[in-house]
């Protein structure tokens, strides 16, 4: 990580509201606390929620000693818009069997809440031996659905990010930190 150049905050970009150094800090923590909580479990499945979460639910993985497989699932929720409908789509599955997995969903942002809400639902139905959920960030204040994570990175207020694979129109989502965009339209 340390070895990358940090490209420069293009005109959209308002400030870095994280940066790389303390969102790996972060990951880090939240590893450890998923490795303590999972210790008397033989096998986790790690479900990254696509595209978002990818660098999110690679770095995290990377840090976890707890035995784990890796899936992603895509859903979509916005269509091209920047707004919440509560109309969430499964655009893709994961592959693997749920049925008696300790099953941890990971997302990048909990926003009005549906897409999650969407999703604990759509798994419980396969009857994981556990599901548990992990968000890297948390806009409490455009919740919708009354919704709890097991696990969170940082409460953020209610602006655009990007970054650390979140975008906006596709864009931005390798920068390696979390950067507020200015607002649209
Ligand atoms: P929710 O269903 O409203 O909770 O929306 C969650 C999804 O919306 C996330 O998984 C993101 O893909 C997207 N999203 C919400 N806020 C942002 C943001 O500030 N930047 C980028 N994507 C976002
Ligand atoms: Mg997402």
């Amino acid at each position: 990580m340390s070895s990358l150049t940090i490209p420069p905050l293009k005109e959209d970009l308002i400030r870095v509201l994280i940066d790389a150094d303390t969102i790996q800090r972060r990951v880090s923590e939240l590893a450890r606390q998923i490795n303590r909580d999972y210790a008397d479990v033989d096998k986790i499945v790690v479900v990254g929620v696509l595209k978002g979460s990818f660098i999110f639910a690679a770095d995290l993985c990377r840090a976890l000693e707890v035995n784990h497989s890796v899936d992603f699932i895509a859903l979509s929720s916005y269509g091209s818009t920047a707004k919440a409908t509560g109309n969430v789509r499964l655009i893709m599955d994961v592959r693997e069997n749920l049925a008696d997995k300790h099953v941890l969903i990971v997302e990048d942002i909990l926003d009005s809440g549906y897409t999650l809400d969407y999703l604990k639902r759509n798994f419980e139905t396969r009857k994981p031996a556990s599901l548990k959920t992990i968000a890297l960030l948390n806009k409490q204040d455009r919740r919708v659905v009354d919704i709890t994570l097991d696990y969170m990175g940082f409460d953020i207020p209610d602006v655009w990010v990007v970054g650390y694979g979140l975008d906006y129109a596709e864009q931005y989502r390798t920068l390696p930190y979390i950067a507020e965009m200015r607002p649209v339209g």
